[in-house]
């Protein structure tokens, strides 16, 4: 009743196509984003290691240390200070937000809400 020869290929064909986006990009997930580093520091607020993992905690903690309580004590990089901020603090030295925060976020589909509100730095429009 059910002819094997055609049922067979049939699939074999059909499961091929279905998957086809996947086997197609085997190995590439495109390009790795390279976020480009900041110009005239050398140093993050702690290691790039833990500013990889962990940069949304710290800007959590500094969000709740300026708003909760009242804490607006910059911080200090290589003797210079830094405003617990996005936009004066990270974007002080990571200045272009698309180069550097898009870079990464835009290859893992993050999208951050902080943008509604806090603004970007000009030259990165
Ligand atoms: C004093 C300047 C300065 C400030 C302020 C600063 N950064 Fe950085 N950041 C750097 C530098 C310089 C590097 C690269 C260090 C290196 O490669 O050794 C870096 C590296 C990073 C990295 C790792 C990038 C990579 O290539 O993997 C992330 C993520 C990051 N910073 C996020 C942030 C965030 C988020 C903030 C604010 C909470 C911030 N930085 C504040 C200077 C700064
Ligand atoms: C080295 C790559 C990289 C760079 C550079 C980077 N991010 Fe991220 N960021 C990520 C990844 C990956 C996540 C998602 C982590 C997760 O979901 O656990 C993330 C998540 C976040 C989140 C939390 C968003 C959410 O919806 O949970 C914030 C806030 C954030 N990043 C801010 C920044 C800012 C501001 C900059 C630039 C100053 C920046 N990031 C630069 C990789 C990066
Ligand atoms: C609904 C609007 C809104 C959104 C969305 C928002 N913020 Fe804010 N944020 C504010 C306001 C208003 C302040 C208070 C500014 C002040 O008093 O300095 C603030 C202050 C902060 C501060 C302390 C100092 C400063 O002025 O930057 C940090 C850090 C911060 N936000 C981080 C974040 C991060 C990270 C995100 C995304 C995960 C985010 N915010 C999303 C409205 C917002």
């Amino acid at each position: 009743m059910y002819d094997a020869k055609y049922i067979i290929p049939g699939l074999i064909v059909f499961v091929a196509l279905m998957t086809f986006p996947i086997w197609k990009n085997m190995g590439n997930a495109g390009p790795v984003p390279k976020p480009e580093k900041p110009v005239g520091v050398t140093k993050c607020i702690d290691s790039v290691k833990y500013m990889r993992t962990s940069h949304m905690k710290v800007l959590d903690d500094w969000r709740d240390e300026v708003l909760r309580e009242g804490d607006r004590v910059p911080i200090e990089v290589n003797g210079v200070k830094y405003d617990k901020s996005l936009m004066n603090g990270c974007l002080k030295c990571h200045a272009d937000k698309k180069k550097f925060c898009d870079e990464c976020h835009v290859y893992t589909s993050v999208k951050p809400y902080c943008w509604d509100c806090h603004f970007v730095p000009k030259e990165t429009f």
